[in-house]
Order: structure tokens, then sequence, then C-alpha cells
């Protein structure tokens, strides 16, 4: 049977995005006539089937697109019964965002990843974790993602900028220039605002939720001792000041949310790869990074709010 033999007859559906191939079908019991659950749509690859009388008690029915990830294109729809207690978490970014949703997807006690990403669609093992591209300059599509979004309990960013489009990082100030400082305030400081104020209706609802960014340790002001990178210092400084601030305004608004700066410490990747080649004491692989801030989100407790954390759960000063 193919989605379209399902959904249209009997849903009356006929607007559910792309070509569908197969369904399997995983119904705990079969549904009467006359009780429809009503189909939203919550992101480009997933939907939801809900209705109060739905005779499987309450449980919702989850569809989920997968993707052909070689010929990058729609495989088949299937459908899984939902978990209300597992997370749903939202994880942006490359190199640590994918190292992170994978080492997330990969816990019994997480449901769903919605990873975003802006230039290359990452490629991932877990079925559990939905790619979705996302400017996380652009406000109107972060809260669309927001608005498509049923259920959240946790969001890390980990997008961010160092080098790149003929830019580099400032060794004294005579090399600054206001391209180098707006490209770095506009990656790795506005993303963060906009995901808070969009995401925080989701968050709210959630029994145990977390809002994370990743930062960076040259982002701490007392820690400065070596100088330079101006820009990229200035903008994780502002981004640890936005957590800070948030953490108090979301202590008495989300108190279930606790809100932390992450350092992942030095990781291989297309944004470091500039600066480990002269031997780096520690350099980590995005999986032992992933693993390192996993065990930190997992313990993270609402009274912990505020704070930030190095990569061995030590904390670094503001
Ligand atoms: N790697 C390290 O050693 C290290 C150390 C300390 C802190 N950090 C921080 O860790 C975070 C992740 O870095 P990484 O090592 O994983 O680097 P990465 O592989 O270069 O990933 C960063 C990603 O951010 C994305 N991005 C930038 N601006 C964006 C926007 N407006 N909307 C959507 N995506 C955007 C980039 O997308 P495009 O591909 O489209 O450009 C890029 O893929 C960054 O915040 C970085 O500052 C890294």
């Amino acid at each position: 049977m193919t989605l379209d033999h399902f959904l249209a007859p009997n849903y009356g559906c006929t607007n559910y995005g792309s070509k569908t191939e197969t369904c399997s079908l995983n119904l705990p019991q079969p549904h009467s006539r006359g009780q429809l659950p009503t189909l939203i749509f919550v992101a480009e690859c997933s939907c939801f089937f809900q209705h109060a009388n739905f005779p499987c008690a309450q449980k919702n029915i989850r569809a989920t697109r997968e993707i052909d990830p070689i010929r990058n294109t729609h495989r088949k729809f299937v459908m899984t019964e939902k978990d209300t207690t597992k997370k749903h978490l939202l994880i942006t970014g490359s190199t640590i965002g994918v190292a992170l949703a994978e080492a997330f997807a990969a816990d019994d006690q997480v449901a769903s990843v919605t990873l975003t990403w802006r230039s290359h669609r990452p490629v991932v093992s877990s079925p559990k974790i939905t790619t979705k591209q996302l400017d996380l300059t652009d406000e109107a599509a972060v809260s669309s993602t927001f608005k498509h979004l049923e259920r959240l309990d946790g969001v890390i960013n980990a997008v961010g900028f160092l080098h790149g489009h003929g830019l580099q990082p400032e060794k004294s100030i005579s090399r600054v220039s206001s391209a180098t400082f707006f490209k770095n305030m506009e990656a790795n400081t506005l993303p963060t605002m906009l995901l808070a104020k969009h995401s925080r209706h989701l968050l709210k609802g959630s029994p145990a939720a977390f809002f994370t960014s990743i930062s960076a340790k040259v982002g701490s002001i007392e820690d400065n001792r070596l100088g330079g990178w101006y820009s990229y210092r200035a903008s994780k400084a502002a981004l640890n000041m936005i957590l800070k601030t948030l953490s108090l305004e979301w202590s008495f608004a989300l108190p279930k949310c606790p809100v932390a700066a992450l350092h992942p410490g030095t990781v291989v990747s297309r944004l470091s790869e500039p600066f480990t080649k002269h031997g780096h004491r520690q350099i980590f692989s995005p999986e032992e990074s992933a693993s390192h801030l996993k065990k930190i989100l997992d313990n993270l407790t609402p009274q912990q709010t505020g704070r930030f954390w190095s990569w061995d759960g030590t904390e670094i000063p503001w």
C-alpha cells in the first residue's frame, strides 16, 4: 500500500508534500470508522496523527520519511508509535553538531533529533535523526522550524565561524575589519538569541529540558591570557552574556530548563583545521568531544543554570 492510498481515502489528506513509494504500517489496534486522526505536519520529513478519541488510547502514530543516503531521495515512510516519555531534541551545526546528534540518537531515552544544516546536508546513520536545512540568521525560517515541531526537550546550538570567505582571526588590532567583526557576530552570537526566542514555547512545555550553545574557552574574559582573535573572542563573549542573561530570565519563566554554555575542547573540524597543525596538545575527534559534552548535559540540573562548562565537566569563569 502506498501512503497516497492510505492517507487520501482514509483521512481526506491530499496535501502531504513529496511523492511516496511504500508505507509500512504498525498500528497497535485497528481504528474504527468515524474516529479519524488529524494529520499535522511538524517538519518537512515527518508528521503525526493525533486524535483524542484515537482508539490506541492517546498513543500517537509518528510517520517518518526515510531518505536514501546515497541517492538522496525519498525511500519510504515508516509509521511508529510515538513514545511521550522520550526526549525530542534540536541540534544545529556540522562537525560537532553531527557528532552530538549521533551521540544523543544512540541514547534509549531520546526519541528524535532534528539536525539542522546550512550548506552541506550531513550523512547520518541513526533513523532517529531528521535533517533540515536552516540558515540560523533567517528569523522567519527559525520561527517556522519550531512552529512545525510538536514537542521539544532540548536545544544544542553548534554552529559557528572562525575563518573563511577571505576572513581570518585577527592577531592584532591593526588586522580588525568590520567584515570580520560582523561575520563573527552573525554566526557565533545571533543564532543563539533566535533559537531561544523561537523554541521557548516548546521548551516551556517539557518536564525536563535544556538549552545550550557551543561557546569557546577563548570567549572567557577572565581566562584571556593570550590576546588576539578580537572578533571571535568578542562574539563568543557576547554569546556567553546572552546565555547568562537567558538563564536569569528562564530561572523564573522556564524553571525546568537549565541554560548552559559549553566549551568542546579543541576538536578536529573545518573550523579548527588551520590552527591545529602545529602540535596542539590535546585534540579530540568530534565523537570524543560529543561524548564529553553529552555527559555534562545528561547530568545538568536546573540548579546549575547559567554556567559555562568545559568538556571535562569543570567550570570556566565567564
Ligand atoms: N573545533 C574546535 O576546536 C572548537 C573549539 C572551540 C569552540 N568551537 C565551537 O564549536 C562550534 C562548532 O564548530 P565545529 O568545529 O563543529 O565547526 P564546523 O564543522 O565548521 O561547523 C560550524 C558550522 O556552522 C555553520 N554555520 C555558520 N553560520 C551559520 C548560519 N548562519 N546558519 C546555519 N549554520 C551556520 C556552518 O555552516 P556552513 O557549512 O554552511 O558554513 C558550519 O557548518 C562553533 O561554535 C565553534 O566556535 C569549536
